[in-house]
């Protein structure tokens, strides 16, 4: 790897833009009939705002899902790159950003 590369590392995707290669948090909320009813949107709308909050744009990636399986009772599901965090609920949302995003980004 040429040595002008910058290389920053977390899990994820890796995105090349003149010649900075930048790997970036893959999160996937799940929109599945499931999780939308245990409150899916108000899930992203949390983590669009905090996402800003922490001015966190270029190294964190939402997305929606479709269902994968992990259907429960209490919350949602949250893929982040190969992991999966289910029952996320608005009042268990802070912490789960702090330890699951923030504490991998900073
Ligand atoms: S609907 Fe979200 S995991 Fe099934």
């Amino acid at each position: 790897m040429p040595k002008n590369i910058k290389k920053r590392i977390f899990f994820g995707i890796i995105i090349v833009m003149d010649c900075e290669v930048i790997f970036m948090l893959i999160v996937q909320i799940c929109v599945g009939s499931s999780c939308y009813l245990k409150g899916s949107q108000e899930i992203v709308e949390k983590f669009e705002k905090a996402v800003k909050d922490h001015k966190l744009e270029d190294k964190v990636v939402l997305s929606g899902s479709f269902c994968t399986g992990s259907c429960n009772r209490e919350g949602v599901t949250i893929h982040i790159d190969d992991k999966v965090f289910t029952k996320i609920k608005p009042e268990n949302f802070d912490s789960f950003f702090e330890e699951n995003v923030l504490s991998v980004v900073r």
